[in-house]
């Protein structure tokens, strides 16, 4: 049985804090089984210690993690777990709170209205483009087909397309390799710090604080150096977001942003919208490739809707199936699969008594993958996306780009990001299986396939 908690929320149960530690290995290495586990055991909202130490309520009721993103939003900032972040990457959308945050919001929104999007399509279509040409090179020298390691494929897909759409041209080929790598660098170990916070002694002693701390003065330094460039230059600007952060005024004062406000924004961008979208469209690619009946059904959407031309913008809203697509995949493999918050003041849900100071963790994956509110939740089928079946989902049940006022703001850039790199690559090619273990996953700040995918791709015939 459960113990009974001695807080407030005396009603929920708790799993123990010795079991808790004693899984925190395994809970370091990949705590989605373990945290599946406690809440098949103990029920939907739990409170666990992570790490063994740090006290939260686990919960995979969309009702609850509605109340906290939307009812009752104000109530609940993001946790110190995500503000952590802020000293490595800066106070930029995703790190900050309150008055701030919201000043900046409306600030920024603008830039990522449909047509801002639109925009920069031309600009996703030519990174894309180049992205595939090692693949169509390999393809014309060997014939046949070509084993792709799709993970890496899509990583540099998608920083290249994010790195672009801030910066465009303007980003040398160096620089743009570095940022990918102090970005990983730096946020793989922000997770091992949250993880496993009785590590950071002996992280301290080893200097990798300070460590990480130069690696994230390095990118700043890289940021900054194209921020004055691009104020410098003369001639023609480019419709990229970074000009867009330049350009954007304050409604109150009609003020820009400072030099450090758009770095923090655009440092923010590059990490919020790089790891999310590879990580969807590798998931994506392994599923594809062990379900061929979908591509079938895709493939008769595309030659209806394009015949054998590349998609542009305007296609996208007809070509609904690769979406469903999109959707189902990140249902299965939400990028972003738990969220943190904590309760400003004293708070209650149903009945539940949630006090002040309670760190609350929205557990995104348990909710996709709920038996209750999903029909065979482990099966991909993104018929269920179809928009009779999308009216009957119970709300909050499907939140990839979380809720609430703190909606991802660059749910469209990665829908449409997304959607094109689908279409242009069936446009190019087949796609096949390749015998090989089942891909763990490795849930960090996003959740990444642990091995890397291998997926065969053919030139398609029309
Ligand atoms: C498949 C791709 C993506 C997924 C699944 C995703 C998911 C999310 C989620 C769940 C949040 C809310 C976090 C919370 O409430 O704690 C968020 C926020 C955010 N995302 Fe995304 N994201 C994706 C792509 C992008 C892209 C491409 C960009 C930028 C171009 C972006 C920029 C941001 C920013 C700036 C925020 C903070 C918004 C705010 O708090 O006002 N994301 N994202």
């Amino acid at each position: 049985m459960p113990a009974p908690s001695s807080t407030a929320s005396a009603f929920l149960p708790v799993v123990p804090r010795l079991r808790s530690l004693r899984n925190s290995i395994t809970l370091a290495a990949n705590p989605i089984p373990v945290l599946d586990t406690y809440l098949n055991t103990y029920g939907d909202t739990i409170v666990v210690y992570l790490g063994g130490i740090r006290r939260t309520v686990l919960t995979r009721d969309p009702g609850l993690v509605q109340h906290m993103l939307q009812k009752n939003h104000r109530n609940y900032p993001k946790s110190d777990l995500s503000h952590g972040v802020a000293r490595y990457l800066g106070h930029g959308l995703l790190t900050s709170e309150g008055s701030y945050w919201l000043r900046q919001r409306r600030l920024i929104q603008p830039g990522f209205h449909r047509q801002r999007i639109a925009g920069l399509v031309a600009l996703m279509q030519t990174e894309i483009n180049d992205c595939l040409e090692p693949l169509e090179r390999q393809l014309a020298k060997q014939g046949g087909f070509v084993e792709v390691a799709v993970h890496a494929l899509m990583i540099t897909t998608a920083f290249r397309i994010i790195a672009r759409s801030v910066f465009s041209n303007s980003l040398a080929e160096r620089q743009l390799h570095r940022m990918a790598e102090l970005l990983t660098a730096i946020q793989a170990f922000y997770v091992r710090t949250v993880r496993q916070p009785y590590l950071r002694p002996w992280q301290h002693a080893r200097g990798q604080f300070r460590r990480h701390d130069q690696l994230a003065a390095e990118l700043r330094d890289i940021v900054r150096g194209y921020i004055r460039q691009r104020k410098e230059a003369s001639g023609p600007v480019p419709d990229d977001l970074l000009q867009m952060l330049l350009d954007a005024r304050y409604e109150d004062n009609g003020e820009p942003m400072t030099e450090e406000q758009v770095l923090d924004e655009a440092a923010i961008l590059l990490v919020a919208g790089h790891e999310t979208s590879a990580n969807a469209l590798s998931w994506m690619w392994y599923l594809l490739a062990q379900h061929p009946e979908v591509v079938t059904k895709l493939r008769t959407e595309i030659t209806q809707v394009l015949g054998d031309r590349p998609a542009t913008f305007a296609d996208l809203p007809g070509l609904g199936y690769s979406l469903q697509v999109i959707q189902e995949t990140m249902r299965l493999y939400p990028p972003a699969w738990i969220l943190d918050r904590v309760a400003q003041e004293d708070d209650t849900y149903n009945g539940l008594a949630l006090p002040k100071g309670t760190l609350i963790s929205g557990y995104l994956y348990g909710i996709h993958h709920s038996a209750k509110l999903w029909d065979e939740p482990e099966a991909f089928r993104p018929e269920r996306f179809g928009p009779d079946q999308v009216r009957q989902q119970v709300p909050y049940a499907y939140i990839p780009f979380g809720g609430g006022p703190r909606l991802c703001i660059g749910n469209q850039f990665a829908l449409t990001e997304m959607q094109l790199v689908l279409l242009e690559m069936l446009r190019r090619f087949d796609v096949e299986w390749v015998e090989q273990p089942a891909i763990d996953l490795m849930p960090l700040i996003t959740l990444r396939p642990r091995q890397e995918i291998k997926v065969r791709f053919r030139r398609h015939k029309a």
